[in-house]
C-alpha cells in the first residue's frame, strides 16, 4: 500500500461516509474502517476534511487557435491550474482542420498534449468538415477512444444545419455522442453588423448581439432534430432560461437530451458587460440575465443539468484589449479551470446544494456520459486514485496572484469562497498541496473513452 488517507469524510455522488482510503500503484485498493498501514505506507490524516473524487472538466480549450490568436494556457499551464483547483482529468477540444481525418486531428493534438499534461486528459473533437468520406472518421474515432464530437452552430467554422443533422444520424450508428454549441449565427452576425454601424461598440453589445432568444432558438432547433432521430444530444455551456425549459421538456418526454452549464453562468450575470473591464468577460454564449441564472440553478436542483464544466479558454489582457473599441474583435473565452470545483463546493458549503450533487455534476456524471467510468469520477476499489482533500473551514478569496494558469487576469477576482481544496492526488501522486503545485510535466495520461448507449435521460 502506497498511500492511506485516514479518518476523512468520503463524499461520492450518492453517499457520505467516514472511512479510510487505501491506494496502491495509483489505484484505489480499499475503502473501509480502520484500514491498517503497511511499513512504507504514507499516511495522511483527513480528520475534519472531505475526501472527494477529483473533478473532471468536460470542456476545455487549451492552446486552441481561436479568434485570431491562441488561447493562453498550453496543456502544461492549463492542467497545472486544473490540478490546483482539484480537477484531475480534462476533456479538451480538438478542432479538426478542413479536409483532415478526424483521428488524425486527435493524434495531432495528442502529440502536443502528452509531453505537457500534468493530469490525465481525454478529447472531444470539434467537427468542421464531413465532405467526401470524412464522416467515416466518427467510427474510427470511437474506436480510438474519442466517442464525443462537438458541432458549432456559430463562428466562421460552424457547420450547416444539414451537416449537423448528418452527424447526428451517424452518431446513432456508432454510439457517439454529439455536443452542440447552440446560438443562431445569422442573428449574431446581423446584430453585430447593426450595432457596429450604429457606433455601439462596447462589451455590452457582445451580450446584446447574442441575447437570450438567440441561444434559446438554437437550443430548441437542435433538440428538435435530435428528437426526430431519437439520438442523444449534449448541449454545451447552456446559459439561458428558455433553452433550459426546452431541455426539461425533452427529458420529461423521455428523450436522451443532456445539458452542461458553467460556473460563470451560475455566478455572473450580463451586468458584467457594463463594467470597465467588461471585455474580459466576453465569452460565447455570453452571461445572461438574472432570470436565466435562476433557471440554471433550478435545472441543477431538478436534475435537468447533467454536468458543470468550465469552457476554459483564456486570452491575455492585451488580446482582450483588441476589442476596446469594437466588441467583435474581443477573443471569446475566459479562464475558469481552477475555479470550478472550489466555487461549486463553496456553494454546497453555503447550503445551496449538497456536496454529493457537486461531485455528481463535476465528476461522476462527466465520467458516465463520456465513457470513462468507473476508472474516473468515482471513489471505488479499482478506480484511479484521483482524489481531492477539501477543507470546509478554509476561507479563500480568489486573486490573480493565487492562480496557477498562464492567464494574466481572472474574472473571478475577489470572489469569496467558503472552503477550499488543500490537496489533489492524480493516480495516487500528490500534485497540489496548500496552494502549491507539486506535479510533473508529462505525467498526465490519455484516457481512452468508450461509447455509451444513451437511450433515455438517465445515466
Ligand atoms: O467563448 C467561448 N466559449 N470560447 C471557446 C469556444 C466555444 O465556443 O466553446
Ligand atoms: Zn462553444
Ligand atoms: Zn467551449
Amino acid at each position: 500500500m502506497d498511500l492511506l488517507i485516514k479518518n476523512g469524510t468520503i463524499v461520492t455522488a450518492d453517499s457520505t461516509i467516514k472511512a479510510d482510503i487505501a491506494v496502491t500503484d495509483g489505484k484505489i485498493m480499499a475503502i473501509g474502517q480502520n484500514i491498517k498501514a503497511e511499513n512504507n505506507t504514507e499516511v495522511v490524516d483527513a480528520n475534519g476534511k472531505l475526501v472527494l473524487p477529483g473533478a473532471i472538466d468536460a470542456h476545455t480549450h487549451l492552446a486552441m487557435p481561436f479568434g485570431g490568436t491562441i488561447s493562453s494556457d498550453d496543456y502544461e499551464a492549463g492542467t497545472r491550474a486544473a490540478a490546483c483547483g482539484g480537477t484531475t482529468t480534462v476533456f479538451d477540444f480538438v478542432l479538426q482542420d478542413f479536409g483532415e481525418n478526424l483521428v488524425d486531428a486527435v493524434k495531432r493534438r495528442q502529440a502536443i498534449c502528452d509531453p505537457q499534461a500534468v493530469v490525465d486528459y481525454a478529447f472531444h473533437t470539434g467537427i468542421k468538415d464531413v465532405s467526401g468520406n470524412l464522416i467515416d472518421g466518427i467510427a474510427e474515432s470511437v474506436e480510438y477512444g474519442v466517442p464525443s464530437f462537438k458541432v458549432f452552430m456559430v463562428y466562421d467554422f460552424g457547420v450547416t444545419d444539414g451537416t449537423f443533422y448528418k452527424v447526428l444520424q451517424k452518431s446513432k450508428e456508432y454510439g457517439a455522442l454529439i455536443e452542440v454549441h447552440a446560438e443562431n449565427n445569422e442573428m449574431v452576425n446581423m446584430f453585430t453588423k447593426q450595432f457596429l454601424e450604429e457606433g455601439k461598440t462596447s462589451a455590452w453589445y457582445h451580450y446584446m448581439s447574442r441575447p437570450e432568444f438567440v441561444e434559446a432558438e438554437a437550443d430548441v432547433r437542435a433538440i428538435q432534430w435530435a428528437k426526430s432521430l431519437n439520438a442523444p444530444l449534449y448541449i454545451v455551456h447552456l446559459a439561458n432560461a428558455q433553452g433550459m425549459a426546452a431541455v426539461t421538456k425533452a427529458r420529461d418526454e423521455g428523450y436522451p437530451i443532456f445539458a452542461e452549464t458553467c460556473p460563470q453562468y451560475l455566478y455572473f450575470t450580463n451586468e458584467v458587460y457594463k463594467r470597465e473591464d467588461g471585455r474580459n468577460f466576453v465569452c460565447s454564449p455570453p452571461m445572461k440575465g438574472q432570470e436565466s441564472q435562476d433557471a440554471l440553478w433550478e435545472g441543477i436542483k431538478r436534475g435537468d443539468i447533467t454536468t458543470v464544466a468550465t469552457d476554459h479558454c483564456p486570452f491575455q489582457s492585451y488580446e482582450k484589449d483588441w476589442g476596446k473599441d469594437d466588441f467583435s474583435k474581443i477573443p471569446n473565452g475566459c479562464a475558469g479551470i481552477e475555479n470550478m470545483y472550489p466555487y461549486m463546493l463553496s456553494e454546497a458549503n453555503k447550503g445551496r446544494i449538497s456536496f454529493n450533487k457537486v461531485v455528481e455534476l463535476c465528476s461522476t456524471n462527466v465520467a458516465k456520459i463520456f465513457g470513462c467510468a468507473p476508472q474516473k469520477g468515482m471513489l471505488v476499489p479499482g478506480a484511479d486514485a484521483d482524489i481531492v482533500i477539501y477543507d470546509p473551514d478554509k476561507e479563500f478569496t480568489i486573486t490573480q496572484d493565487a492562480m496557477h494558469s498562464n492567464s494574466d487576469h481572472t474574472i473571478w477576482e475577489g470572489a469569496k469562497l467558503n472552503g477550499y481544496p488543500i490537496a489533489t492526488y492524480s493516480r495516487g501522486n500528490l500534485v497540489y498541496k496548500d496552494g502549491e503545485f507539486l506535479g510533473k510535466k508529462g505525467s498526465g495520461k490519455f484516457v481512452k473513452c468508450k461509447p455509451i448507449k444513451l437511450t433515455s435521460p438517465s445515466l
